[in-house]
């Protein structure tokens, strides 16, 4: 599957994502949400897949936000369903089976900042510009960034980048909690793919859990202890679990099947 709005490569057993709309800093239009969406759908549950990242083209944006000039022709109704619509897109995302990389690539604004915060790690260049500057067009963050962004530096200073719409730079970024790692521009990806290999030789089905574990904390509706011991007494009933006990006393490497 490829696109022009969405560059998609595969590497060994990853993805990588490059949105590709650089003369418009890669914002989000409804082309772009349209095959994002399609993808995640695609390979949700496909263990062969261990690994997605997802980056912008050209060295200036990774994503400057939803296409500010399809707004025009929106109203209260079909705004709503936009912005529904991007979180449901950004959910799959974050609950995606195996981990999601963004290789924040330049200006993460916006709706691009709230891409980069549905992935699970992030990887800024130093380049790199965080920022949600939706009250200065008079809205409020449309795809979960009014969420996300408390979960990830707290109430307070999130609620002053809300307000003041104030951009913050890669390494006042790290600081926050906001990124993972800071590198030099141009490291972006395959500093997410070294991150990607180091995840790969994991138990799949436990990584899956994982993420999900952790997204359950931020769910009101579920109990996050509960699905642990869950998951916990699943996964040891799972040739994997099994698997990987063994290969601990034979001391080699396991050898996962995702079963
Ligand atoms: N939507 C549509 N087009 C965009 C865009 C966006 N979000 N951001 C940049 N562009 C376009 C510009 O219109 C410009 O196109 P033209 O050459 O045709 O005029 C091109 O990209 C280059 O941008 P600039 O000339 O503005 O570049 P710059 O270096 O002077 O400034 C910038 C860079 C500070 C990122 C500036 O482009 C900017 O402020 N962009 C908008 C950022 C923004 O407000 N994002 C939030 C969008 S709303 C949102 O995302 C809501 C949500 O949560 C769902």
């Amino acid at each position: 599957m490829s696109d022009n709005v969405l560059n998609i490569k595969k590497e060994e057993n990853y993805y990588i994502l490059t949105i590709n709309r650089p003369h418009a800093l890669n914002a989000l239009n409804h082309e772009v949400f349209t095959v994002l969406d399609q993808f995640f759908t695609q390979y949700y549950r496909d263990y062969s897949v261990k690994g997605i990242v997802i980056t912008g083209s050209g060295d200036k944006a990774f994503v400057a936000g939803a296409d500010i000039k399809e707004f025009s022709t929106l109203d209260a109704v079909s705004g709503a369903q936009l912005s529904k619509k991007g979180q449901d897109i950004f959910f799959k995302i974050e609950r995606f089976h195996a981990p999601v990389i963004a290789a924040v690539n330049g200006f993460a604004l916006g709706g691009g900042c709230e891409l980069a915060m549905a992935c699970h790690i992030r990887v800024a260049g130093t380049n790199a510009r965080f920022g949600q500057p939706e009250v200065k067009l008079g809205l409020v963050p449309g795809y979960g960034g009014s969420q996300r962004l408390i979960q990830l530096i707290g109430k307070g200073k999130a609620t002053e980048l809300l307000l003041t719409t104030d951009m913050v730079n890669a390494h006042e970024a790290l600081e926050l909690g906001l990124v993972n790692y800071v590198v030099e521009p141009g490291n972006e990806v395959s500093n997410s793919l070294e991150i990607l290999a180091k995840i790969s030789e994991k138990g799949p089905l436990a990584v899956d859990k994982c993420i999900q574990l952790v997204n359950a904390y931020f769910d009101k509706g579920a109990d996050g202890f509960k699905n642990e011991y869950t998951d916990f007494g699943e996964l040891l009933g799972s040739q994997d679990a099994k698997e990987g006990a063994l290969a601990f006393v034979e001391k080699r490497k396991p050898v996962f099947t995702a079963k």
